[in-house]
C-alpha cells in the first residue's frame, strides 16, 4: 500500500465508522421530532401531553448540522484521492502549475465556506456560503482524474454522492426559514428532500462497496 492509497481508506472508514451510524440518530430524532410536533398540535383534543423530550428538535438539528459537515468532507475526501493520484501521475505541479494551484485553492475555500455557512446565523449570508460550498464541491468533482462514469450516471456513487452532499448542504442553508415559515412548507420541503437523500445514502453503501472493489481488481490485474 502506498501513502496515497491511505486516502481512499480513510474515505470509506469514516463513511462506515462515523456517517452512517449518524444518519441513524439524525433519522430516529426526525421521526421523534415531527411525533412530538403532531402531538403537541393534537393536545387539546385528546387533553394528553407528549411523552417525547421537548429537546429532540434541537438534538436533530445538532447531530444534523454534524451530519451534514461530515458528508461534504467526506465528499472531499473521496475527491481528494482521484485528484491527487492525477496530480501525482501528470507532474502538475511542474506541468501546469496554475491548475495545481487552483484546485488546493479550491479545497481551501470550499471548507472555508463550509465553516461559515455552519456559523452564520443570516439568511442571505447563509444562501451566500451554501452557494460557494457546492460550487466549490461541483468544481472539484470535475476536475480531470474522478472517475465519474458519466455514461452510467444511475449508478454513478459520484453523482448520488455529490447529489447527496448538496442537499445536506441545502438543509443546513434552510434551518432558519424551516423555523420561520408558519405554513410549514419549507418543513415539507425539508422532510422530502432529506427522505431522498436516505435513499442516496443508502445507494452510497452499494456504489462505493462495488468502487472499491473494482479498484482492488484493477490493481491485482483481474
Ligand atoms: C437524514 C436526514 C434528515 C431527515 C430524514 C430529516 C427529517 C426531518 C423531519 C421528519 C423533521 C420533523 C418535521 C416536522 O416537525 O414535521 C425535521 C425537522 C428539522 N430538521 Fe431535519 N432531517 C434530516 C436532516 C437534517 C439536517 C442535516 C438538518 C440541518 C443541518 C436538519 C434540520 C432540521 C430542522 C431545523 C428541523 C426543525 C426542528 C424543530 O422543529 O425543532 N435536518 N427533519
Ligand atoms: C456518506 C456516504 C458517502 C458519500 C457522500 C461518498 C461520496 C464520494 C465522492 C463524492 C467520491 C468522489 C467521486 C468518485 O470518485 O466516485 C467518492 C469516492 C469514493 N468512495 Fe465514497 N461516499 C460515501 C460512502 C462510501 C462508502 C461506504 C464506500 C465504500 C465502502 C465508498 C467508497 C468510495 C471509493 C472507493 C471512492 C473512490 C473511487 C475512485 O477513485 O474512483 N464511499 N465517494
Amino acid at each position: 500500500m502506498k501513502p496515497v492509497d491511505f486516502l481512499l481508506i480513510i474515505h470509506p472508514a469514516i463513511a462506515v465508522i462515523f456517517i452512517f451510524p449518524l444518519i441513524g440518530i439524525v433519522s430516529y430524532l426526525a421521526v421523534q421530532t415531527r411525533q412530538r410536533r403532531l402531538q403537541t398540535l393534537n393536545k387539546n383534543l385528546n387533553k394528553k401531553k407528549s411523552k417525547i423530550f421537548l429537546v429532540v428538535g434541537r438534538e436533530h438539528v445538532l447531530m444534523g448540522r454534524l451530519l451534514s459537515g461530515s458528508v461534504v468532507i467526506v465528499s472531499l475526501l473521496g475527491l481528494a484521492y482521484p485528484i491527487e493520484k492525477n496530480i501525482i501521475d501528470n507532474r502538475l505541479w511542474s506541468n501546469n502549475l496554475f491548475l495545481f494551484i487552483f484546485i488546493l485553492i479550491m479545497f481551501v475555500v470550499t471548507i472555508a465556506a463550509l465553516v461559515i455557512l455552519q456559523k452564520t446565523r443570516h439568511k442571505h449570508w447563509r444562501g451566500v456560503f451554501a452557494t460557494l460550498t457546492g460550487i466549490g464541491l461541483v468544481i472539484l468533482g470535475f476536475q480531470d482524474g474522478v472517475f465519474r462514469r458519466d455514461n452510467q450516471w444511475y449508478m454513478s456513487h459520484f453523482y448520488f454522492g455529490i447529489l447527496a452532499a448538496l442537499l445536506m448542504i441545502f438543509s443546513l442553508a434552510i434551518i432558519e426559514n424551516i423555523y420561520q415559515d408558519c405554513s410549514n412548507r419549507w418543513r415539507s420541503v425539508h422532510i422530502i428532500l432529506n427522505c431522498l437523500a436516505l435513499l442516496l445514502f443508502m445507494a452510497q453503501g452499494i456504489t462505493g462497496i462495488r468502487d472499491l472493489l473494482e479498484i482492488g481488481r484493477y490493481k491485482l490485474g483481474g
